[in-house]
């Protein structure tokens, strides 16, 4: 079981697009997929077709709640929904690190320390699925920090338009001391996202992040992108044409998520 986890401590670089294309995508190829939304705005989550009033999320990694009571299968138009099963999120969630503090005590005894609780989740039940894809929200919160911690593989997309390389280093540098520390095995993949190559700022700015760092191929900023979104249609259901869909598979295969 393989766990992938999408981050960027910005909002709309394209996290949840991400997490849609490729878990869709996974599951389209046959993998059984198991997606957690960890970002109380719950995007992912009403994309894959569930919509719950409170998640459970807090209560199953505190130990309160057993895995069978939180997952519950996606629903959608196609085929791979049957291989997607939720762990949803609802507002509630932005409460996650008032509950984990309440539950100090508890959380010692089970994971010694509350970055380590998701991976200790996951860990009995690694035989039930091939890929895990979470999707985080804008900050480097508890949210995002056990995910990096559970994590084999953490994709981050990033805006060509408008990023600051500061902001990406500043992240990079807090990952590595999570992988230093944490999860030495984590691997890191920059992914640009929603980019206009035709711009020349933005070509510019794509040459600089790539000698900085490994950068994976680019997704471009299309429409056909929004729809897929807004009509829960994965893009490589899109026809041969579409350049959302050649630009994902060129990514998926890239980084061997296939
Ligand atoms: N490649 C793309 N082309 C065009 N629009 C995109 C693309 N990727 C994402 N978007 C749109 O940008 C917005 C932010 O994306 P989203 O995935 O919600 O970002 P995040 O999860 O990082 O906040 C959404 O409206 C989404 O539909
Ligand atoms: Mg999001």
């Amino acid at each position: 079981m393989k766990i992938i986890t999408v981050a960027n401590n910005k909002g709309g670089v394209g996290k949840t697009m991400q997490c849609f294309q490729l878990a869709t995508y996974l599951a389209h190829k046959g993998k059984r997929v198991l997606v957690i939304d960890l970002d109380s705005q719950a995007n992912l989550s009403s994309t894959l077709g569930v919509n719950v009033n409170r998640t459970l999320i807090p209560e199953w990694l505190i130990g309160d709640v057993p895995f069978e009571d939180i997952i519950v299968p996606a629903e959608g138009e196609y085929d791979c929904f049957d291989n997607i099963s939720v762990i949803p999120s609802s507002r509630h969630l932005a409460n996650l690190s008032k509950l984990l503090i309440l539950s100090e005590n508890e959380v010692r005894k089970d994971a010694g320390r509350k970055e380590r609780l998701l991976k200790l989740r996951l860990t009995p039940i690694k035989g039930k699925f091939d890929y895990v894809v979470i999707d985080t929200p804008p900050m480097l919160g508890d949210e995002l920090i056990m995910s990096l911690v559970a994590s084999d593989h953490i994709l981050i997309p990033t805006q060509a338009q408008d990023y600051s390389i500061d902001g990406l280093e500043e992240l990079m540098d807090t990952f590595e001391i999570i992988k230093e520390s944490e999860n030495p095995k984590m691997k890191f993949s920059i992914i640009p996202s929603m980019v206009n190559a035709r711009r020349k700022i933005e070509k510019s700015r794509l040459n600089e992040l790539s000698d900085m760092f490994n950068v994976a191929p680019p997704i471009r900023n299309l429409v056909e992108m929004q729809e897929s979104i807004s009509m829960s249609k994965p893009i490589y259901m899109m026809g041969k044409r579409s350049k959302g869909k050649q630009d994902y598979v060129q990514l998926w295969e890239s980084l061997g998520l296939n």
